[in-house]
């Protein structure tokens, strides 16, 4: 008997490069907490040299990832991450930003859609501000002189990294925390963004795609 098939929303390649993204960030946002950094007068220590690796480990998924955003025909489309070019697109993004409030406003979550574009838009911004913070530090990592605190072209990679790096703290709680309050609303199964099951036969091309992102619905659940 053959085991049952299940569709996943996002694509294997999707669900594996997520998985390995996300690590490596919480591996840099840790180590950046007891890291110190080479300066004239003293070697870095350990958890530096960590921070360096995984960063550049870092920059290999967000890489790989804008790869499989250019090539894929399952999961978010492009446009939805990135709805910032089309009149539509802003237009559904008003209209959700609009309702997102409004539940809010209500003391009720905001309804779990997986079209809304809202979420699909934020989602867009954390990759750009991940990979902000990949190209920061792998530019550092090869015009450093071993002082974080130079200053020329060092003091303003460093500058642009240090000044993301409490965009990434706020991304990652607002992001895994929204995703645990939905997932205990029974609305997303954390399991499902978070499983490496290789995608179904025919699953991950056009035909199986989601429908495209549409205008999203203006829904909210009481709580
Ligand atoms: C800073 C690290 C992370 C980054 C940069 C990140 C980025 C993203 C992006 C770009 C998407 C949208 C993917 C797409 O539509 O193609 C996504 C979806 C998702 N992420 Fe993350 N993520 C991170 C950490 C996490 C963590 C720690 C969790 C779980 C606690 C998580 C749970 C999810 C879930 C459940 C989805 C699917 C949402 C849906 O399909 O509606 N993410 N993430
Ligand atoms: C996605 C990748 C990365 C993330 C999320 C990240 C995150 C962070 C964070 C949160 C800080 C602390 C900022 C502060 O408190 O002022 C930091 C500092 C720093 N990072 Fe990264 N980083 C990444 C990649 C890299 C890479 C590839 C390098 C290359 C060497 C690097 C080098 C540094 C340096 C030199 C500092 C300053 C340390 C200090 O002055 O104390 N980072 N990074």
């Amino acid at each position: 008997m053959s085991a049952p098939t299940v569709f996943h929303k996002h694509a294997f390649a999707t669900r594996l490069l997520h998985a390995g993204l996300a690590l490596a960030v919480i591996l840099q946002l840790l180590s950046s907490l007891p890291m110190e950094p080479p300066e004239p007068d003293h070697a870095g220590n350990w958890y530096f040299q960590l921070h360096q690796y995984s960063g550049l480990l870092a920059f290999a998924f967000v890489f790989a990832f804008w790869m499989v955003l250019a090539m894929r025909s399952q999961g978010t489309a492009p446009a939805a991450l990135f709805p910032w070019f089309s009149g539509a697109r802003l237009r559904a993004l008003r209209t959700d930003t609009r309702t997102h409030f409004a539940a809010l406003l209500s003391r009720r979550l905001p309804a779990y859609d997986p079209h809304a574009a809202l979420p699909s838009a934020v989602h867009g911004l954390g990759v750009l501000l991940i990979s902000a913070m990949a190209v920061s530090g792998l530019i550092y990592y090869f015009i450093n002189s071993g002082d974080p605190d130079a200053g020329g072209p060092v003091g303003a990679v460093m500058f642009v990294h240090r000044t993301l790096a409490k965009l990434v703290w706020a991304y990652l709680l607002g992001h895994a925390g929204l995703a645990l309050v939905h997932h205990y609303a029974h609305d997303v199964c954390l399991g499902a963004m978070w499983s490496l099951d290789r995608d179904a036969a025919g699953q991950g091309n056009a035909s199986s795609a989601p429908k495209p992102q549409s205008i999203p619905t203006a829904t909210a659940r009481s709580r």
